[in-house]
């Protein structure tokens, strides 16, 4: 995993003074580390019975569409607000950098369906917090959250369902 790890590339002061931004375009761009990170994250799942993967914008977005292709699965996508033009349900969480809400189409999961859910980055744990809580009020039932990538300093697996968490890479 190693090189994986070095091929994301760091970023000093950004969004703001004081942040190393994990800045994970640069293993996305790499058509070899790409196709890597998505193999092994979706080796993990291959046998599961997984409905339907839910990916939060927007790098989430990538990550859970090439699992959900993989995985022979649908993809639901979990948006800013604003942006879904059908009835949703939405949730206000807690972020690294302040607080923000997120949408779900209130039928874009059904009651009992298995959901994989996918983000790249696992910081703080607001947003997979509040995803989880979105799933589980659709009555999803969540098989796992994965990550690309977890900042384990910050601890933001204690937010999400115990031992439903899963990261390919660590920091
Ligand atoms: C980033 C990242 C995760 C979230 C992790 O998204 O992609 O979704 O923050 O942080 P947390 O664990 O502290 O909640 P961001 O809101 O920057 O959105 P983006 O993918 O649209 O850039």
């Amino acid at each position: 995993m190693e090189d994986l790890k070095s091929i994301i590339r760091n970023i000093p002061d950004f969004p703001k003074k004081g942040i190393l931004f994990k800045d994970i375009t640069t293993l996305l761009a790499d058509a070899k580390s790409f196709q890597r990170m998505v193999d092994l994250l979706s080796h993990r799942y291959v046998g599961e019975k997984i409905d339907k993967v839910v990916g939060v914008e927007a790098r989430g977005f990538i990550i859970g569409a090439a699992l959900a292709y993989k995985l022979g699965a649908g993809i639901v996508l979990v948006r800013k607000p604003g942006k879904l033009p059908s009835e949703t349900f939405k949730k206000t969480y807690d972020l690294e950098y302040g607080t923000d809400t997120l949408e779900i189409h209130t039928d874009a999961i059904k009651k009992g369906e298995r959901i994989l859910i996918a983000d790249d980055l696992l910081a703080t744990g607001g947003t997979m917090g509040a995803v989880v809580d979105m799933v589980k009020e659709l009555g999803g039932e969540i098989v796992e959250c994965c990550f690309m990538a977890e900042l384990e300093f910050l601890d933001g697996k204690k937010k999400l369902p115990e031992g439903k968490c899963f990261s390919l890479l660590k920091f």
